[in-house]
Parts: structure tokens; C-alpha cells; sequence
């Protein structure tokens, strides 16, 4: 009978039978008698071999076989086959020996990119031939540019994967601690995070602002009595600084939960929180995080650590020399600071009982890079508006944010993380546009 199977799944134990496989054409070459074809799926490989010996495929066929453009989409149906030896440049170590084939769509003869494989997905040996060099980089426009093709990598399949397996695994972990998913609003009538990035716009004939985090509304779900709440949603930056890690729109993995003695409950809970998700990653992962270390070869993360009382904020620079620092003292990756001071953080954190200097705060890193921030929030009325007009904001736009503390509220805490972040970070991509699908930037609002 016909049996539909993904490429990912071709192994020895069904040679003999005959399997149907839908794919693109990776790669063809015609040889007298033969043709051989790569034919790829999600990244996987295969070889697929026609034959006019025997009569199993007619002349014809052949020829169409040979001259199928790249990327296309077919069917191909055939045996499977195990050659002795080692099959080289395919994920599959197996063959197809083809009967019948059907082109499902049809690809332009020429690529903007080229998508060989794995390694020289950011080369491009048609351009370098032409140039009589040995090879020519594809730059990261080039690429953004033709994002869809640029996603059919092995890396870029592999990247995405990862990503998935992130959100899961911070849902699974917050709904087994008793967590609500929330779905909070992203059009708002004033900024929840300070002016300076925000995105603004008309809401029918009103002032309005794309949501900077799901801070306020978060809030406003413990005010409602849910105890724990977490989001995964679009959080908008309008950042005017073009970097390798800010994106003007990215996944906020964010949570808020009451805290019964301790602000630390909330460190306790993210540090159970990334275990589990690193634990999973390396689990769940192993094959896809392979085929990102192929490509961009990376150190995999050391155990987790924690130092306290820095005296200052951070920026790029100091962070990554802290980074190397912790590195060498404590040997680790993944570690938490808190007690930053109360001129750097927005106006809804807690400062510390002992000297409100500080406050009740903590930025969570990664190979250097902050990949989280969080804290306690202050809940009296009166704190809250005194410390919003000190930090310049308008408190008419957030009155009903403010007005929600006034019926009572318990105290609570929490944190937001970028979710391209952990990924470049986790896997050391370098660049957050590599881990944002359809990435926006200060320059870029397309594909
Ligand atoms: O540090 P941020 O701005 O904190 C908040 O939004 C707070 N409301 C969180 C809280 O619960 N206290 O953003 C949180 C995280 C950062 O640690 C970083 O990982 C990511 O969001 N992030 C960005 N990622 C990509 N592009 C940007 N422009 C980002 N800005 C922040």
C-alpha cells in the first residue's frame, strides 16, 4: 500500500518498502542512464535515485527528473533502498529508488540565495564562480530580505524549533505552579513602561499606544484575584538604537504572582522556571540544537549562579565584562543580579525596606546578556502615584491601572523575558534577528 512519510523518519528498518514522500528538490544531476536527486523536508535529506535501466522510470521521465528547478515542491514515490557505506551530504542515510514522481509546484529556475546546506547557507558559490572567488558572503539583508527561502535552512528550521520548544516548555512549567494564561490588551491609552519607546497612534480619533509589556494589565490580574498570571504575547519597542539584541517587536514571556514573605519567591520560582527549560531544551532539543552548532558552532551553557549588591546599572559594555568576570570566578552562564538602585528602574518598583535607595529588583543573564528583568511591585496607592509623577509620567493616562490598588490588593512580583533573546543567547547566535521570524527593526517593516 501507499504510505505517506516525512524524510526526518526514512530509516533502515524500512528498506524494501515502498513509501511516499512530499519535499523540495535540493538538488539534481542528471548522469547517462541516472538521475540523482536531494530532495529535502524541514531540513531533512534524502537521495532519491531514478534509473531508465530495467525500464522503472521511461526516458522521459528522466529528463523532467533532470530538469526539475531547484526548491521546487514533488511527490515522489519508491522503494527504499540501503547502500553499502556511508551516504555523504544527506541527513538520511538511506536511499529511494524512484517509480513515479509529480512536480506539486513549480520553483523559479534562480535563487536569490543558496541553499545547499547547512554550512553554506550564508555563501553563495553561484555568485563567488561568477566573481572568480571562493566564495562570496551572503549578507544578513540579502537574507532577511528573502526571509521564506532563508527559513528552509537546517539551522533556520532548527532555530524555530528551539524557539517552539521555549514557549512550551515556560507554559508547561507555569501551569504545573498553578498559573493562569492571560491574554492582556495591546492597544493602551498611555505608555507602561516610561515615553521614550513607545509607539503611538490614533485610536478613533483618541491618543493610544501599542503595549511596551504586559506590565499594567498583568498587575491589574492580581488586583483581580488570580494569584499567578502569565502572558506570551507581542511586546512593541520603538527603539531608535539599531543593536544586535532590540527589536522594535518581540515575544514577552511574562509572569506576576503574589508574594506571601519574600521578594526572593520570585527568584525561586524563575530560577525552578530556567532549569526546566534548559533541562528541556537539552532533552527535547538535541537533534536541532546539532544543526544550529553546525552552522554557528557554540559552547553549551555552564550551571547556573548567582551574585548580589552590584552598585550601578549596566550597559552593553560593563554587562559582558561582568559576564567574563562571573565566567572566571564562579564558572557559569546563567546567573541573577539584584538591588538596582531606584533611579534605573520604572517608576512601579518596590524599594528595598532597609534603604530605598535600592529596590526589590533583578536582571537575569546569559553568556553576559540580560535575558530578564524583574521585581517586586509597590502596591500602596500613595507610593505608587508619588513615584509615577517623580518619574515624569502622566498618571491621568494610567488612573484606572492606579485606581485597581484601591480596593485592595496582596503583595506581588514578577518578571518579563524576551523570548528571541533566550534563544540567541541559549544557542549563541550573536544576532537577535536570527531568532525573530519575520524580524522588525528601526529599518525594517518588511517581509
Ligand atoms: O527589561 P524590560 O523592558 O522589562 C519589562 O518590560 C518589565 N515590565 C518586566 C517586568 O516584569 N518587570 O523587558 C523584559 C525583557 C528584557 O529582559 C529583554 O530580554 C527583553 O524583554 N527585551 C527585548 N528584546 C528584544 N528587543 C527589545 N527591544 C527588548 N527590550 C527588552
Amino acid at each position: 500500500g501507499r504510505k505517506w512519510i516525512k524524510v526526518s523518519q526514512l530509516d533502515q528498518e524500512l528498506k524494501g518498502q515502498t513509501v511516499l514522500v512530499r519535499g523540495r528538490v535540493h538538488a539534481v544531476r542528471g548522469k547517462g542512464k541516472m538521475a540523482f536527486l536531494v530532495v529535502r523536508e524541514s531540513g531533512y535529506t534524502v537521495q532519491c535515485l531514478a534509473s531508465i535501466a530495467e525500464n522503472i522510470v521511461s526516458k522521459q521521465m528522466l529528463k523532467f527528473i533532470s530538469g526539475l528547478n531547484k526548491e521546487s515542491i514533488i511527490d515522489v514515490e519508491g522503494e527504499v533502498s540501503v547502500p553499502p557505506g556511508e551516504i555523504a551530504g544527506t541527513s538520511q542515510q538511506v536511499e529511494i529508488q524512484i517509480r513515479k514522481l509529480f512536480c506539486v509546484s513549480k520553483a523559479l529556475p534562480s535563487l536569490p540565495l543558496t541553499l545547499e546546506d547547512a554550512s553554506r547557507s550564508e555563501l553563495d558559490f553561484e555568485k563567488a564562480e561568477k566573481e572568480g572567488k571562493q566564495y562570496v558572503k551572503v549578507g544578513q539583508d540579502t537574507r532577511l530580505n528573502n526571509r521564506v527561502l532563508d527559513l528552509r535552512t537546517p539551522c533556520n528550521q532548527a532555530v524555530f524549533r528551539v524557539q517552539s520548544h521555549v514557549s512550551m516548555l515556560f507554559r508547561e512549567y507555569l501551569v504545573s505552579e498553578d498559573f493562569v494564561e492571560v491574554h492582556t490588551p495591546k492597544l493602551m491609552a498611555g505608555a507602561s513602561e516610561g515615553g521614550s519607546s513607545v509607539f503611538t497612534l490614533d485610536y478613533k480619533g483618541q491618543p493610544a499606544c501599542l503595549a511596551q509589556s504586559p506590565q499594567l494589565h498583568k498587575q491589574m490580574g492580581i488586583c483581580a484575584d488570580f494569584g499567578r498570571v502569565f502572558e506570551i504575547g507581542p511586546v512593541f519597542r520603538a527603539e531608535n538604537s539599531f543593536t544586535h539584541r532590540h527589536l522594535c517587536e518581540f515575544t514577552g514571556l511574562d509572569l506576576e504572582m503574589e508574594i506571601k514573605e519574600h521578594y526572593f519567591e520570585v527568584i525561586d520560582l524563575l530560577d525552578k522556571l530556567f532549569v526546566h527549560i534548559f533541562d528541556g531544551l537539552n532533552s527535547k532539543c538535541k537533534k536541532e540544537l546539532e544543526a544550529i552548532n553546525q552552522q554557528y558552532p557554540f559552547e553549551p551553557l555552564k550551571e547556573a549562579g548567582t551574585i548580589v549588591d552590584p552598585m550601578g546599572d549596566l550597559n552593553t559594555e560593563s554587562e559582558k565584562k561582568l559576564g567574563q568576570l562571573v565566567k572566571d570566578k564562579y564558572d557559569t552562564d546563567f546567573y541573577i543580579l539584584h538591588r538596582y538602585p531606584l533611579a534605573v528602574r520604572p517608576f512601579y518598583t518596590m524599594p528595598c525596606a532597609d534603604d530605598p535607595r535600592y529596590t526589590n529588583s533583578f536582571d537575569v543573564f546569559i553568556r553576559g546578556e540580560e535575558i530578564i528583568s524583574g521585581a517586586q511591585r509597590v502596591h500602596d496607592v500613595d507610593l505608587l502615584t508619588k513615584r509615577a509623577i517623580e518619574c515624569g509620567i502622566d498618571v491621568k493616562s494610567l488612573s484606572t491601572y492606579i485606581d485597581s490598588f484601591r480596593y485592595g490588593v496582596v503583595p506581588h512580583g514578577g518578571l518579563g523575558v524576551g523570548l528571541e533573546r533566550v534563544v540567541m543567547l541559549f544557542c549563541a547566535l550573536g544576532n537577535i534577528r536570527k531568532t525573530s521570524m519575520f524580524p522588525r527593526d528601526p529599518q525594517r517593516l518588511t517581509p
